[in-house]
């Protein structure tokens, strides 16, 4: 799982593993295919990165991981339906994901757009389950849902499926909405569910948004560097796509170059905060130095 230099906080990412396992939608036999198609795409892998950053956040804050599992899983369950759709035929039409085939090669179109609308809808029933003050519960929703919607990760993807003829500064604007919304908002709804403070949230906050934009700068790198196998999906699908990236705009070097400079900015915000923040940087480093 982790690279080859760096530590993934493991613990947390079977914590999460066995959560989402556990989890079941279907109430009535009619429903179960859904159900199927939803937890095929949930439990065929996936590095888990938005629900340990959550987690690691815990860790950091001096909570204890395992009360933020309802909400941790929620975020994956959102990004994998997001992963359901981006795969689409309409969308990049790709056939592998996580190692397997794509939920619409696996279940048809019209089930795997279904089951990217459960997975949604699933996650904020899920989230609504998190224990604790339900003003601070209500604050955290209104956070991932603002990351998911048009000023986030759908924003972001329709920018990418419409957006020729990006600049530079355009193009980071589209990985902090598509990518960049939902990592940071796997960190940012841990400290307000704690009710950290204003100014020790911004901080996790800056730290999480440019951890957001490097981790689309590097999946922008590996499509191009990383095989099929590696990745479990397949590589040179933005080039196939004509998409514009940190890789067709700058230059791999270059790519190279503006990871490392978004990694060092990551570095810098999180030695800013307070807390145990471990774990936080290992994800960080992982996210940076990774090949999957
Ligand atoms: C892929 O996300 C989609 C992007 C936002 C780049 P991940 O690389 O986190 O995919 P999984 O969850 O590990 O499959
Ligand atoms: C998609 O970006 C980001 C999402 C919101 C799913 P990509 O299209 O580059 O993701 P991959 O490379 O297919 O995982
Ligand atoms: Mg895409
Ligand atoms: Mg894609
Ligand atoms: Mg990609």
């Amino acid at each position: 799982m982790a690279s080859e230099q760096t530590l993934y906080p493991e613990d947390l990412r079977a914590l999460v593993e066995g959560a989402l396992a556990d989890l079941r939608f279907a109430p009535a036999p009619r429903t179960e295919g859904l159900e199927e198609a939803m937890r095929y795409s949930l439990l065929a892998g996936g590095k888990r990165v938005r629900p340990v950053l959550a987690l690691a956040t815990a860790r950091a804050l001096g909570a204890p991981p395992e009360n933020f599992l309802p909400v941790a899983s929620a975020i994956e369950l959102i990004h994998t339906y997001s992963l359901i759709h981006d795969d689409l035929p309409a969308m990049d039409d790709d056939d592998l994901r996580r190692g397997k085939p794509t939920s619409h090669k696996r279940f048809g179109e019209d089930v795997a757009i279904l089951a990217g609308d459960g997975l949604f809808a699933e996650a904020v029933r899920l989230f609504c389950e998190q224990p604790g003050d339900p003003a601070r519960v209500l604050a955290a929703l209104r956070e991932l849902a603002a990351a998911t919607g048009v000023d986030g990760m759908v924003g972001g993807q329709y920018v990418d499926v419409t957006g020729a003829g990006l600049d530079a500064a355009g193009l980071r604007e589209l990985h902090a909405l598509k990518t960049g919304r939902l990592i940071s908002a796997s960190v940012c709804v841990v400290p307000i569910l704690e009710g950290t403070d204003e100014s020790e949230t911004m901080t996790y906050r800056r730290f999480a948004d440019e951890l957001g934009v490097l981790f689309q700068i590097v999946d922008d790198i590996l499509d191009v560097t990383e095989s099929d196998e590696r990745l479990g999906k397949p590589h040179g699908s933005d080039e196939r796509l004509d998409k514009i990236t940190y890789v067709s705009l700058f230059g791999l070097d270059r790519a190279r170059a503006l990871a490392s400079e978004s990694h060092s900015k990551a570095s810098v915000a999180l030695a800013e905060t307070h807390g145990e923040t471990d774990d936080l940087r290992r994800v960080a480093d992982y996210i940076f130095t990774r090949h999957e």
